[in-house]
């Protein structure tokens, strides 16, 4: 596992968009390169560079396909807080050679869940796998909606989310948890490992035992985050606040031996 500790949220924000930018240009060949998506604050500084590189036109999104790692059940495209809204709002809407039709988030509004995330991972495979997932994670250290406890080799399906999570996330709905959805459909973790590449940014003061738990702690499933440690091809990018909780050796070591990283 490779850890990019940059001095704060906007270079980690870079630092991760150069990064996806350098992997979907050096992609070759007639297969579109593959991308998978997150929601939430952590991923926003990297949508906003992306779109700059875009409209700048050094960073072409006419052969990328992406799938998004999760989505709310029971809200409506339109609802502000559903992550088909998060997407289009904050990323798709603002690329100028996006196809509609590459753009796969899961249906929360389905009346067929199982269905739907079956297809999911169907869809997934047709394109011959993801090559790059990016992500971000809860406090509780969930990647994609994959709380505490959930399967390490799990795959797409519905989630129950935990009420740490819905307080956590009541900040987007009026600060009332009860008005969080209680269920999501998610990509499993093993969906997400199955990527050839995954990056996952992890910034702030209250991502920092989150952090420590995926770099230093063992492999459990307390902290859905570890399964990272087992990926050949991990990478966390993250801000000095997140490092609070690791040792000093480790936080010495990546800085160290990812020395030419820093922005
Ligand atoms: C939600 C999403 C996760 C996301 C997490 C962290 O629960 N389902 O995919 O990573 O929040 O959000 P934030 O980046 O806002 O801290």
């Amino acid at each position: 596992m490779r850890v990019i500790i940059q001095d704060n949220y906007d270079k980690m924000s870079r630092w991760a968009a150069e990064h996806i930018a350098a992997a979907i240009r050096k992609h070759k060949g007639e297969r579109p390169f593959v991308l998978g998506l997150p929601t939430g604050s952590s991923p926003i500084g990297v949508y906003r560079e992306l779109v700059r590189m875009n409209r700048a036109g050094e960073l072409s999104f006419a052969n990328v396909v992406t799938f998004n790692m999760d989505e709310y059940m029971g809200l409506p495209h339109e609802h502000d807080q559903s992550y088909w809204y998060f997407m289009h709002d904050n990323f798709f809407d603002h690329l100028v050679d996006m196809k509609p039709e590459h753009i796969h988030i899961l249906n929360g509004m389905t009346d067929d869940p199982e269905g739907e995330c079956a297809r999911y991972e169907e869809k997934i495979a047709s394109y011959g796998g993801i090559d790059l997932f990016m992500g971000g994670i809860g406090v509780d250290g969930h990647l994609a909606f994959n709380e505490p406890y959930t399967s390490l080799c799990s795959r797409t399906g519905v989630r129950e989310l935990t009420t740490d999570t819905r307080i956590v996330n009541s900040r987007f709905f009026g600060n009332d948890p009860e008005k969080v959805p209680g269920k999501a459909l998610s990509v499993g973790i093993g969906t997400v490992t199955d990527a050839k590449e995954v990056l996952v940014l992890i910034s702030g003061h209250n991502k920092a035992r989150a952090l420590a738990a995926t770099v230093e702690g063992g492999v459990s499933q307390k902290w859905t985050c570890s399964a990272l440690q087992l990926h050949p091809n991990a990478i966390i990018a993250c801000d000095e606040a997140a490092c609070g909780e690791l040792t000093v050796d480790t936080y010495k070591y990546f800085l160290d031996i990812e020395r030419n990283e820093r922005l």
